[in-house]
């Protein structure tokens, strides 16, 4: 992997880069779609490429090994070859979704005994076999098992939580090191800063990712609930601190107006089921502000969803019928939605970078992010 930073803001910490993986560019900052099970949910992989111009999706550790298992995937020929996408994918490690899905769940220091939501079957995801895990899906950006701590959370919890993810880091570098991409294209790692909202754990716990030197870092345990305000400053302490010359990825973040306020604090990469998951329930992100199509006020328009944002569905289809598809529940309502509310993330982040490259990122931003934030 390379990444290469062509631009930097000079008044905020925004920049514009590429990252050079094996299954292509991706051109940061950047969001990418969430496909939990190997599938963005209710978008076709040609959507994914054509439409939305999507450059990298993301795919889950925990929902792929338990469901359809790794021996297919592996006799496929790893996730790109299993579900046809062949851009770069990335997979988080089950560091999150162990703790938000599972059932029982125990944490040791060895690693995580697990319930299956699925099956209610015993599993146990520990840094060595998340890492083979990974290798097996064979994603381009894998990602270090850690301990995604809850808001609230004690210091003293949140210390010793953090302290142990770095100690997994230790062991998850160690195994990845000395394993080989199984698939003949390189992989590449990410540690995750964790420290909740707690400065001084932040700054040791940024302090000690760095200290790591991979090729790219990420920033986890945020976006769990806390206050807007102490994410920005969480983010921005930690950004401060990693190196400027790897791409730095907020997981799990967010709003169109978190995400314009996190590319100035000086992140690179993004992820979140917001534009798909609030798609299926009406809520539409558009250039103008935010849509509830569900509401009576688009009974009547005729007008196309959003013809500033250009691409086929959001300027094909009305306001009235998306509203009628998703009242009647109709599954094309969630494709129509999912497809828009992805086309304009990617618009969004798109337009960043060309203000950035432009130099006038900060006017921008300001603009745009109360555009985008009004109810309409
Ligand atoms: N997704 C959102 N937040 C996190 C986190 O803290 N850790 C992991 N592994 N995934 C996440």
């Amino acid at each position: 992997m390379k990444f290469d930073l062509s631009h930097k803001d000079s008044k905020s910490s925004a920049r514009a880069g590429s990252i050079t993986t094996d299954h292509g560019v991706i051109q940061t900052p950047i969001f990418m779609p969430v496909g939990t099970a190997g599938s963005v949910k209710a978008v076709h992989q040609r959507e994914l490429k054509d439409d939305i111009k999507a450059q990298i999706i993301l795919g889950n550790t925990y929902h792929l090994y338990l469901r359809p298992g790794l021996d297919i995937i592996g006799e496929a020929g790893g996730l790109h070859k299993f579900n046809g996408w062949d851009g770069p994918i990335l997979t988080d490690s089950g560091g999150y979704q162990v703790y938000s899905l599972s059932g029982t769940r125990k944490i040791k220091e060895d690693g995580v005994t697990f319930m299956s939501h699925i099956d209610g079957s015993r599993h146990t995801f520990t840094p060595e076999n998340v890492m083979d895990i990974q290798r097996r899906i064979g994603a381009d950006i894998i990602m270090a098992f850690d301990e995604c701590t809850p808001y609230p959370c004690e210091y003293t919890y949140a210390r010793e939580s953090m302290e142990m993810t770095h100690r997994w880091l230790d062991r998850c570098c160690k195994r990845f090191d000395e394993t080989e991409s199984l698939y003949g294209y390189q992989q590449t790692l990410f540690p995750i800063v964790q420290g909740s909202v707690y400065p001084d754990l932040r700054k040791q716990s940024a302090e000690a990712i760095a200290a790591f030197g991979r090729e790219g870092n990420a920033i986890g345990g945020l976006s769990v609930g806390e206050p807007a305000e102490k994410m920005y400053e969480m983010t921005s302490l930690v950004c401060d601190i990693l190196p400027s010359d790897k791409p730095r990825y907020l997981m799990g973040v967010g709003t169109p107006a978190n995400i314009l306020e996190c590319i100035a604090l000086g992140i690179d990469m993004f992820d979140c089921v917001m534009p798909t998951r609030n798609a299926r329930n009406g809520m539409l992100f558009t250039t103008q502000g935010i849509i509830n199509i569900r509401n009576e006020k688009w009974k009547n328009d005729l007008n196309p969803i959003d013809p500033e944002l250009g691409g086929y569905v959001s300027t094909f289809y009305s306001r009235a019928y998306l509203r009628h598809l998703i009242h009647s529940k109709e599954i094309l309502g969630a494709q129509i939605a999912s497809i828009h509310n992805l086309t304009f993330y990617l618009w969004l982040v798109g337009q960043a970078r060309e203000h950035i490259i432009a130099g006038d990122f900060a006017i921008w931003k300001e603009k745009m992010t109360k555009t985008v934030s009004q109810r309409l």
